[in-house]
């Protein structure tokens, strides 16, 4: 019986030794030292041994089973520990990244180029940046801005209503309003902002960008309004740009004047950006109607003022020769890349 379990721990530990993977192993258990393997099946022979042999074949068999036991713990850390690196190996994430690539950096967008651009020509000219509420009251879009409720001019601006009194303001003009409320002349601002109207096409869109300006102190003139417009254009686009005032009427102003550059596309040749005229038109502008001062607690004998407003949109697709105002809300990364700096 001896040489039997002596065989039998030799065979077991040369199928240890061959089991290369843990479940393999767990087998090769099963087989030997399992319910019915074979070193149970030979202390069930044990009442075939002469009673006084029993207990020394007991001993053996106890060891065999003990060291069987050791060898198999050993071999399944070992196997596990394997298994364990491969697993780790073949489930390798690199987290890190292997190189920097400035080329898939976003970029700034073009409306928010050139709002930038027009913001620190006047920032320069000693203007404040302030900004008012998207959100606004009929008072403040149109009424303060000597627009009442049954004025044909509210038709040029097709309103988004959200009560009868409260509204997505169609222009940034209401800061004007709302500058001069709270500040004492000299004023000098600029007030950019989202603006909202009920119209879409190539040239229109219902979200869209102004940049509001407004200066007010003693003995402003069309000719300071006009100046500074040469200093916007020529600095945005070309140094030969011309500006031109044309008559226009706007509620809030008298005079009021349309603002046309020279076509940077063609220099004032006639092309079909600027429609063969050789001039595009670029702003409304005038200066502040004295019903709009007084109405703001301004003196309007003491004080004149100009005022502007300017479509950012209008300015980007003219700089950028941008055919279709809805680019710039599509958010194709074939267009924006362009921008990029
Ligand atoms: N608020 C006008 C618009 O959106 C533009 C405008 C015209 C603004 C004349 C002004 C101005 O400040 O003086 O159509």
């Amino acid at each position: 019986m001896k040489e039997n379990i002596a065989k039998l721990i030799e065979n077991c530990k040369k199928e240890i030794e061959q089991s290369d993977a843990s479940a393999k192993l767990r087998d090769v258990k099963v087989k030997y030292l399992g319910k019915s393997g074979e070193l149970t099946a030979i202390l069930r022979g044990m009442k075939d041994v002469a009673p006084e042999d029993r207990p020394a074949i007991g001993v053996f068999v106890n060891e065999a089973r003990n060291l069987l036991e050791a060898e198999f713990d050993k071999a399944e850390k070992i196997l596990s520990k394997k298994e364990l690196n491969q697993r780790l190996e073949k489930e390798f994430i690199d987290i890190s990244l292997d190189k920097f690539d400035p080329a898939a950096l976003g970029g700034l967008h073009p409306i928010t180029k050139i709002q930038n651009e027009v913001l620190d020509l006047f920032i320069n000219l000693g203007f404040e940046v302030l900004e008012g509420p998207e959100i606004e009251t009929d008072y403040y879009n149109f009424q303060a801005l000597n627009i009442p409720s049954d004025h044909p001019a509210r038709d040029m601006q097709d309103t988004f209503y959200i009560t009868q009194n409260i509204l997505l303001r169609t222009h940034t003009s209401p800061n004007q309003v709302r500058t001069m409320e709270c500040k004492k002349p000299p004023i000098k601002m600029l007030c950019p902002g989202r603006v909202y109207r009920s119209d879409s096409d190539a040239s229109h869109t219902p979200i869209f960008h102004q940049v509001e300006g407004l200066v007010v102190d003693e003995g402003i003139t069309l000719s300071d309004l006009k100046g500074t417009l040469e200093y916007l254009a020529k600095n945005i686009f070309d140094k030969k740009t011309q500006v031109r005032l044309r008559p226009s009427y706007f509620p809030f102003t008298e005079p009021s004047v349309e603002v046309d550059l020279t076509c940077s596309n063609c220099g004032g040749k006639g092309c079909n950006v600027c429609k063969g005229t050789g001039w595009v038109e670029i702003l409304g502008a005038g200066m502040v109607h004295p019903f709009v001062l007084e109405n703001c607690g301004i003196d309007s004998r003491k004080y004149s003022a100009y005022a502007f407003g300017v479509g950012m949109e209008r300015m980007a697709m003219i700089k950028y020769g941008i055919p279709d105002i809805r680019l710039c809300y599509e958010n194709d990364i074939r267009f924006l890349k362009q921008f990029k700096d």
